[in-house]
């Protein structure tokens, strides 16, 4: 009998539902809540409102397209956290009532394991051990992963994550949420050595973005004093100084852990791993010391289902249930 698992991911702005048969994907079904980009950055309630509008036909979509009834399911997967409280919570209480009603097992996620799974629905697949950066609008952490479920975080941001850098920088200039995209596209016909931002000196493998976000706004307000027209007419070197700044903090260390614990296979995952200085720098690298490097495709970057589905697989295989009683947690550690 094979074995099909239903996964729902609900952690911040998307909403999403995936169908998993044997380890194989059979569909994967999204919403974003694009209204956020007006707003200037996600509004949780707003978020969790919208996730209660989704859920519905996002699952139904996902069995839909995977061709199987309810009825089919071995078991539920869902996001147990880290992330938006009231989010995980439309997620988490919609799988535990269709457990209860269906009589199946429910599977707790770790959303962040779920992101290095991106790289196991993915061809050329890493193997065991590797190093990966995941790098999103909420987290930074860099992971040592030795088996589909067996990862250690051997560093993480101590204050903003990569994206919030991304997008807190971004704002400063006036352009819209999320910023990350419109810098990496700004900075293309920018000098990336026109302002030098300083890099965060932060020890053994953690990050640091708050000093930066501080150092553009205090360069800008500088700036604009003496030329009110400094953001129009130096839009794009700004942004390519601000973002070749964290690329290099986020490469350095990244080049730090795999040479210290002699890791020869590095992966990205999550949002900011779109960035295109990050990927280019992340192949530099990898070329110079002639490790193997692995970036999954944009759709498996984002947040989505089909990850969370791999890890719920994973822990069915190893009987690794979570009771009806389980609650989702904004700092769930898995
Ligand atoms: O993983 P993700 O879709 O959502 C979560 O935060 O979980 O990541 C979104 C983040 C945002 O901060 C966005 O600005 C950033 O990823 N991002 C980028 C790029 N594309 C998305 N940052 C820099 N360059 C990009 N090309
Ligand atoms: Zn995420």
């Amino acid at each position: 009998m094979p074995i099909r698992l239903l996964a729902i991911e609900t952690s911040c702005d998307e909403t999403a539902a995936a169908v998993i048969e044997d380890g194989r994907l059979l569909s994967s079904s999204l919403v974003s809540q694009l209204e956020h980009s007006k707003l200037g950055g996600i509004v949780p309630e707003l978020a969790s409102r919208q996730q209660l509008r989704a859920i519905v036909p996002v699952v139904e979509q996902a069995l839909q397209q995977a061709g199987i009834a309810a009825g089919d399911l071995n078991g539920i997967g869902f996001t147990a956290g880290p992330g938006l409280i009231g989010s995980l919570m439309v997620g988490s209480s919609f799988a535990k009532a269709m457990a209860l009603s269906l009589n199946l097992p429910l599977i707790a996620v770790h959303h962040l394991q779920a992101h290095v799974h991106a790289l196991f629905l993915t061809e050329p697949r890493p193997g065991f051990p590797f190093l990966c950066l995941i790098v999103s609008g909420g987290h930074t952490q860099l992971v040592v992963v030795r088996d589909y479920l067996d990862m250690e975080v051997i560093g993480e941001t101590r204050d903003d994550a990569a994206g919030e850098a991304f997008d807190k920088t971004a704002r400063l200039l006036g352009l819209p949420y999320p910023g990350g995209p419109l810098m990496d596209q700004l900075a293309q016909s920018g000098d990336s050595e026109a302002f030098p931002f300083p890099e965060a000196s932060v020890g053994g493998y953690d990050f640091s973005f708050s000093g930066l976000k501080t150092a553009v706004r205090y360069f800008i307000e500088q700036q604009v004093r003496q030329d009110p027209q400094f953001v129009q007419n130096h839009i794009s070197d700004v942004c390519a100084s601000v973002q070749r700044s964290i690329v290099r903090h986020l490469i350095n260390k990244m080049e730090a852990a795999a040479s210290d614990l002699q890791l020869s296979r590095l992966a990205i995952a999550g949002g900011v791993a779109a960035n295109s200085l990050l990927r280019s720098e992340l192949q530099r690298i990898a070329h110079r010391h002639n490790w193997q490097c692995f970036i999954p495709p944009l759709n498996l970057c984002t947040d989505n289902a089909a990850v969370i589905a791999s890890v719920a697989y994973h822990k069915f295989l190893r009987g690794e249930l979570a009771p009806l009683s389980v609650a989702p947690d904004a700092r769930y550690r898995g």
